[in-house]
């Protein structure tokens, strides 16, 4: 799918691998200035040796300061797409150890919410009507053994993009969650390494019985970006295969 992107600036947090990394490509190759932040710096350096109008930011988005002194520093946005995440499946719910709920919350919600407060601030002042993207996940709306903390994190992402978007749509500005249920990158095949075949269940549920190409999830996130989709605000897109729209089991 071919958008344009041509004079647009856009953050990708998350960008040195998976997802937000197949991201920031695709917007480079549609045209975008593109800004990527994450935290191992070979990642973001292959990324901005491989394509143009790409600039790096190594931070880590825990550190809520420090990450807001070097984002305030970037020029306006016309999109952010709140991508970094980690899986957080490690313990069950009733072993769960408070700091590591507040580890996968800071990862997961809290710097979803920090860099918007940043990026959406200066789209306000610069009365720019920019977008921007919270990637969620299925997990928002379903749960999965060991998930307390990723799950609670995805649901209340989900409702960050709900009230940002009550809050900024009079200005313009677009706020929307994308839900995709399983594409193969470090941080599944990592979980798949642990014994815990998520591959295996999400395409048993699957009425399309596959997981997702990652330009199955890029294109949704380029569409939630861009003109084409102006009035779309405040909305959960989930990309699924048809995988929560299934009650039963195969044999
Ligand atoms: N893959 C899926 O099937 C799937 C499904 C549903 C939702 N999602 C969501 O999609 C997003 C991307 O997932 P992915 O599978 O592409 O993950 P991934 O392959 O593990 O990549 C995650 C990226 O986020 C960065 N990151 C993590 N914590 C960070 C922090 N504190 N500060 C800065 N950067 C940080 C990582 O950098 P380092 O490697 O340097 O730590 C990495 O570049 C996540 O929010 C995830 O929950 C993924």
């Amino acid at each position: 799918m071919s958008f344009d992107f041509s004079g647009k600036k856009v953050l990708v947090t998350g960008a040195g691998k998976g997802i937000g990394r197949a991201v920031a490509e695709k917007l480079s190759q549609c045209g975008c200035k593109v800004y990527v932040l994450s935290r191992t710096k070979s990642d973001l350096d292959s990324l901005v040796d491989d394509n143009q109008n790409i600039t790096s930011i190594v931070a880590d988005l825990c550190e809520w300061e420090e990450t807001k002194t070097k984002l305030e520093k970037l020029e306006v946005l016309d999109g952010l797409v709140n991508n970094a995440g980690i899986s957080g499946h490690e313990y069950a719910a009733v072993d769960c150890p408070r700091e590591y709920i507040y580890k996968v919350l800071d990862t997961n919600l809290m710097s979803a919410i920090n860099c918007s407060q940043i990026v959406a601030k200066k789209m306000i002042e610069a009365k720019v009507k920019g977008s921007i993207v919270n990637v969620s996940s299925i997990g928002s709306v379903g749960a999965f053994p060991k998930g307390l903390p990723y799950h609670m994190s995805k649901a209340a992402l989900d409702m960050v993009s709900k009230q940002f978007a009550l809050e900024l749509g009079p200005h313009g500005i677009r706020v929307n969650s994308v839900n995709p249920s399983l594409v193969m990158t470090p941080m599944i095949r990592e979980v798949i390494d642990k014994g815990i075949h998520v591959d295996e269940i999400i395409t048993s549920r699957s009425s399309i019985s596959r997981l997702l190409e990652l330009h199955e999830i890029v294109n949704p996130i380029l569409y939630l970006l861009s003109d084409l989709s102006t009035m779309v605000t405040g909305q959960a897109h989930v990309v699924d295969g048809g995988c929560l729209s299934n009650i039963t089991t195969k044999a």
